[in-house]
């Protein structure tokens, strides 16, 4: 039975911080962000935008392009790491939102990246148990990711949502039915109650991912159906390979590694690739992983919407030609689970390729070191729409304890 995303949507903030004002303020070399991690461009949230509104409006944008009543959704799940309070979940404010009915079940979940796949996969298992009938899933991924203004992970901050309708017959993604599962308890990543700002062990954490990444990938490999011959090579199977994206060059390290171990375990294939191996993994590199990444250089890290904005960004970059390849995903959340799995995309994608990302991505309004300082310190605000805002809800701040939000058309309706 095919089950799978029948479309996406992404949504990203309205402003954008160029790496070379972050470089000159923090007195760090331009190519040390550009070219060591691989960042263009970060996405800033003006303090009217904050994660349930990433989520609502990747939500909202979704449902319109899909024609889909958001009575139709039977199942809402959003995955986030940012979350806005200990108790009252993201996903009942964009349930609220969208307007979706009273019958839908509604959860937040959370395993720091990992969390939007575990999402999807959970919308999965729920259509395939013939849980909602004919009705749908929706499942969003969205986060705004923050460290220590000045730290280490600072340049790889960012912002954005992916919304994705999950359903039978899905026309941009097929999800395999086997996968290959990791999890083990490290600090690498974590934000203790409290505070908005993650703390990581940054070099740790790169090991951790990629330790991940082999358990992961090992555990799919042996899986694969149909079984991979002794010398076949999982990746030969694949048309791209994508990764969650904490920044650009950790996909260049997760795909070293990957193939390194996937030749390894397949025999001729890694006696003829081994005395060139680098050469063999960049160009793989350039084929496989490259074209997955661009939108993910422009926003920077989305945490859980990570993995998603890449194959956001691949199929609107690629579209109709992809129908019929296959690709290969890998999930990664700090703490630590991970995930490797599988898809085909089908025939029909020309028709839901276009997820609007590019014209949003051109849209942004380029702020300076001050308007993204200022908007840090303003994050819990709300506040007015930028000219360049092109969601459709708004947060209004917090009163009482309780978060507001308003639709935009509506407000300025009044
Ligand atoms: P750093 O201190 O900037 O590291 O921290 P660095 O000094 O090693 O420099 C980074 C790269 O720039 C290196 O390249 C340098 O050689 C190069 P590499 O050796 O790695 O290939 N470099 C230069 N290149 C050109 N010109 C120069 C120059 N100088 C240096 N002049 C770090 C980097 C990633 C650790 C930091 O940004 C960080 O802590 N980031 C946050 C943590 C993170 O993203 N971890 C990734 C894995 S964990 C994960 O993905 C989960 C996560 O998304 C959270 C979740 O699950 O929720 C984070």
């Amino acid at each position: 039975m095919s089950v799978g995303i029948d479309r996406l949507a992404a949504y990203v903030p309205a402003y954008v911080l160029p790496m070379d004002a972050l470089a000159a303020a923090r007195n760090v070399p331009l190519e040390k962000l550009t070219h060591g991690l691989g960042v263009r461009e970060m996405a800033i949230p003006p303090p009217c935008e904050d994660v349930v509104t990433l989520a609502a409006n990747a939500g909202a944008r979704l449902l319109r392009a899909a024609e889909v009543d958001p009575g139709e959704i039977g199942l809402l799940l959003v995955a986030t790491e940012t979350a806005v309070d200990h108790a009252k979940p993201v996903g009942i404010f964009v349930h609220d939102l969208l307007g979706i009915g009273v019958h839908c079940r509604v959860f937040e979940l959370k395993h720091a990246c990992y969390a939007g796949t575990a999402a999807l996969m959970t919308a999965v298992d729920w259509v395939r148990a013939g849980r909602g009938g004919r009705r749908r899933a929706l499942v969003i991924a969205a986060d705004v990711a923050r460290y220590e203004l000045g730290s280490p992970g600072e340049p790889t901050q960012g912002a954005g949502a992916v919304a994705m309708l999950v359903q039978h017959d899905p026309r941009a993604l097929q999800v395999s039915e086997e996968s290959g599962v990791w999890a083990s308890n490290v600090y690498d990543f974590w934000r203790p109650l409290g505070r908005r700002e993650a703390l990581v062990d940054g070099k740790y954490s790169i090991e951790c991912y990629l330790d991940a990444l082999a358990g992961a990938f090992g555990a799919y490999r042996s899986r694969e159906r149909p079984a991979l011959e002794p010398d076949e090579a999982l990746v030969d199977r694949l048309a791209y390979c994508l990764y969650h994206v904490p920044f650009p060059k950790m996909a260049a390290k997760a795909h070293r590694r990957l193939v390194e171990l996937d030749w390894r375990a397949a025999g001729v294939r890694w006696r003829e690739v081994e005395p060139r191996l680098d050469e063999a993994a960049a160009a793989s590199y350039d084929a496989q992983v490259a074209p997955t990444i661009e939108a993910v250089a422009r926003v920077g890290n989305t945490y859980t919407a990570s993995l998603w904005l890449c194959l956001a960004s691949l199929l609107e970059r690629t579209g109709r030609p992809l129908g019929g390849r296959r690709l290969g995903l890998f999930s990664y959340g700090s703490g630590s689970c991970a995930e490797y799995f599988t898809g085909v995309v089908p025939g029909s994608v020309g028709a839901v390729a276009d997820g609007g990302l590019a014209r949003l991505l051109a849209a942004r309004t380029t702020i300076d070191i001050d308007e993204y300082e200022r908007c840090i310190g303003a994050a819990d605000a709300g506040g007015e729409p930028p000219a360049s805002f092109a969601g459709d809800f708004v947060f209004r701040g917090v009163r009482n304890d309780r978060r507001e939000y308003g639709r935009v058309a509506a407000e300025a309706a009044a």
